[in-house]
């Protein structure tokens, strides 16, 4: 039975933390840690919070999985491949488990919450110590310690609809932050599992929400992405209206340099959140929109409420207000029932939309959504040429879209040492687009100024400004 969302009050989040001492106090406990991360920003930082619980329990980082006293595994699920390779790489540890006993194995996260995942666990992967998912993330402190102290396998799973407030994180990064602003979705677009998977929506209070952003520029951040499933409708108030738009405005107040945010949903795009962004000093002109079809047949099974037009309609509001902003997408193709017709529609929306960047995926049928029991289910060799199709439309516009950075200036915040030179640096622009120049590690964490040079692929190339 799922019960009405609930803030965990502050004694039991202070008990999670003496227990996290206790753990520390255990002898036998393990004294090294790695997480294995599947999926979406939002496990991401759920990872982070997981290293940041390990960490108060007197835990420090493995360089490798095989050499960890306790394995992790945040998986995911929103597709049936992203759960094959969480299930394969939980099933290659068997053998290092067998030759180090006193390893120990977790699977938590979005598959660890799927229905009947845990029972199928324990039965074909019996060397998995602990089975916990997203809503029981807060209390690693205390399973850690019961499964210490039990010697058997352990599974917590329900899915109340909790909110947590203090967990401690422990960020990847300094420069940049994922701060939740929403946990869960009320959506059911009848392909997802999230709903399933992360329960109600349900908004952190916005009070916070700042002082977690105060916090963070405090401590040097330059960037924050906020974090929701449809940050759209964070903190619907009674009577229905989204307050999304007046915590960017107190957000933009806070002094952090760049704010970005993801998901949206186009249902909840409103004017006001695009006056808000037009409006601010520091939210960055940049917008993940998930379009999904093009075709109004298919946005209407697949449950979006909201037709091709009125999508188009948003973008263009966005294109007025924020002249130049960096757009992006998630598409599906082969949904149940989808027609050559319906696909040659989603064909045309890119065309007309003409994306920076779209994530483009097969749909994948998840057991207990709507549209895995539609009929009508496209053959993979179909689908195989849908998305090549799509890619290929996309790779071939987005070489001319991008080109309009041509010789303007950008500025990007520097993430890393490029993977292909070592004397270049990449991160992201004001747009939302990769962006690599000379430079090396010593400019990780600053803001540079650019001059862009070339487009290759979906990455500009700069030149520094001084
Ligand atoms: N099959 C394929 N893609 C999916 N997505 C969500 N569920 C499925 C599914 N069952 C995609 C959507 C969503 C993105 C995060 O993943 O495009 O926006
Ligand atoms: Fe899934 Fe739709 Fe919710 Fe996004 S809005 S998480 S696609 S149900």
């Amino acid at each position: 039975m799922r019960s009405d969302s609930v803030l965990i009050p502050e004694e039991e989040m202070a008990r999670q933390r003496d227990l996290a001492l206790e753990v520390k106090a255990l002898p036998h406990r393990p004294r090294s840690y790695f997480v294995v991360t599947y999926g979406c920003q939002m496990n991401a930082h759920d990872s982070e919070k997981i290293a940041g619980m390990l960490e108060e329990m007197g835990l420090l980082p493995a360089p490798r999985r095989e050499e960890a006293d306790f394995v992790i595994f945040n998986t995911c699920c929103i597709r049936e491949n992203a759960e094959r390779k969480a299930l394969g790489n939980v099933a290659w540890l068997k053998e290092i488990k067998r030759q180090r006993p006193e390893m120990m194995i977790a699977v938590c996260g979005c598959m660890a919450q799927e229905p009947g995942m845990a029972e199928r666990l324990l039965k074909q992967y019996r060397f998995v110590d602990l089975i916990f998912g997203t809503s029981n993330l807060y209390r690693l402190p205390e399973l850690l310690l019961s499964r210490l102290n039990a010697g058997a396998p352990l599974v917590a799973v329900d899915d109340a609809d909790t909110l947590p407030e203090g967990v401690p994180v422990r960020r990847l990064r300094h420069d940049a932050a994922y701060l939740t602003i929403m946990y869960g979705c009320n959506n059911f677009c009848s392909y997802c599992i999230v709903p399933y998977v992360r329960g109600r929506e349900r908004s952190r209070r916005e009070e916070d929400i700042l002082r977690e952003a105060e916090a963070l520029a405090a401590a040097g951040v330059r960037e924050i992405m906020l974090l929701g499933q449809n940050v759209n409708s964070y903190g619907l108030d009674s009577a229905g209206k989204p307050l999304f738009p007046s915590l960017l405005r107190r957000l933009d107040q806070v002094g952090i340099e760049r704010i970005r945010f993801m998901t949206s949903h186009p249902k909840d795009l409103s004017n006001d959140l695009i006056a808000a962004m037009a409006e601010s000093a520091h939210v960055l002109p940049q917008f993940h929109l998930p379009v999904q079809s093009g075709s109004d047949p298919i946005l209407l099974r697949m449950n979006r409420h909201y037709t091709r037009s009125q999508y188009l309609d948003r973008v263009r509001k966005l294109r007025a207000a924020i002249p130049g902003i960096g757009l992006s997408t998630d598409m599906i193709v082969a949904f149940p029932g989808e027609t050559e017709a319906d696909f040659e529609e989603t064909l045309s929306l890119v065309s007309e939309v003409r994306y920076d960047s779209a994530f483009t995926f097969v749909y994948s049928p998840r057991t207990g959504t709507k549209a895995a029991s539609f009929p009508d289910q496209i053959p993979p060799e179909i689908a195989k040429d849908r998305i090549t199709r799509l890619i290929a439309l996309q790779e071939a516009l987005q070489r001319e879209t991008l080109s309009r950075f041509l010789n303007q200036e950008e500025e990007l915040l520097v993430e890393s040492v490029s993977r292909r030179s070592e004397e270049a640096v990449s991160g992201k622009g004001r747009h939302g687009i990769s962006i690599t120049l000379p430079g090396g590690a010593e400019d990780i964490g600053k803001i540079l100024r650019c001059r862009i040079v070339k487009v290759k692929n979906n990455t500009l190339i700069g030149e520094r400004i001084p």
